[in-house]
């Protein structure tokens, strides 16, 4: 008897569906090495092109961040993480440009502080899941589709407690010219974020004008969006109710 020779079971298919994602991912790979050139030639400067100063909003959200480590996505020259370093948190982070890097790692020297870094692009990076206090997005402006991927990975990297600060340009910065991305498809509105980070409590979250003033980069009026938002702490089981052993032995009381 024959076999039919091109039987299709559900393993080969999730096979082939494997090999489709695997030799599609180098179109993504070439995209961001791109990427990784614009912001490495940016950075290849003897300044820090967005400052040494912290960025203002998370400066005044660094209190809701409870202790532990903090992660922080697109860090850029290493601002915000000498800054978060200098307040005792242990702190991670990331970016595509490796010459950031090499400058994040210089500025936490001159100012006493470690930080680790990671080189790899945000569409790569696994977040350990529950791991992280807190985790921090500032200006940090990806392409909608790694961006909804990566707020899933960041809902799940927060350890409950744990709080993710944000703050991105809106579309609405395009009439401000004031810096931040020149297309829309990598500036983000609140509804947005909020659809994204429905696995966490937003604290605050509104779009407003505020003016940021940030190295050479950013440089006046803005329309911006923030968020504090907090993963939920874990629900304390309850403990179940104990039930007395029924005794079968009979109450003897004593006549009188
Ligand atoms: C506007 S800069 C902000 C830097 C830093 N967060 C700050 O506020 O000073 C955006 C940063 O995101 C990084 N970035 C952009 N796309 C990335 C990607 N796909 N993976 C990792 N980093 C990325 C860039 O290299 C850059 O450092």
């Amino acid at each position: 008897m024959h076999h039919i020779p091109f039987k299709i079971n559900i393993r080969t298919s999730v096979q082939v569906a494997e090999l489709i994602v695997h030799l599609t991912k180098p179109t993504w790979r070439f995209m961001n090495s791109e990427i990784r050139e614009i912001w490495n030639s940016r950075y290849n400067t003897g300044t820090y092109i967005y400052g040494t100063r912290p960025n203002d909003f998370l400066r005044r959200s660094v209190k809701m961040i409870p202790p532990g480590e903090i992660l922080c996505l697109g860090e850029g020259e290493g601002r915000n993480a000498v800054y978060l370093a200098r307040k005792g948190y242990p702190v991670t982070a990331v970016d595509i440009s490796d010459i950031g890097l090499a400058k994040v790692k210089r500025l936490a020297q001159e100012s006493n502080v470690k930080i680790e870094t990671v080189w790899s692009d945000l569409f790569d990076y696994q977040i350990t899941p529950g791991k992280w206090s807190g985790i921090i997005s500032i200006f940090c402006h990806v392409p909608a589709d790694l961006r909804i991927d990566l707020h899933r990975r960041v809902t799940k990297g927060l350890a409950p407690g744990g709080i993710f600060i944000l703050e991105s340009y809106t579309p609405e910065q395009l009439k401000f010219k004031t810096g931040g991305p020149p297309t829309q498809d990598l500036l983000v509105t609140l509804k947005d974020l909020e659809k994204e980070l429905s696995g966490l409590t937003i604290l605050h979250g509104v779009e407003r004008e505020r003016i940021v003033s940030e190295g050479n980069l950013h440089t006046g009026m803005a329309a911006v969006v923030q968020i504090i938002a907090k993963k939920p702490a874990t629900k304390k089981t309850k403990a179940k109710k104990t039930t007395k052993p029924k005794t079968t032995a009979k109450k003897t009381t004593k006549k009188k």
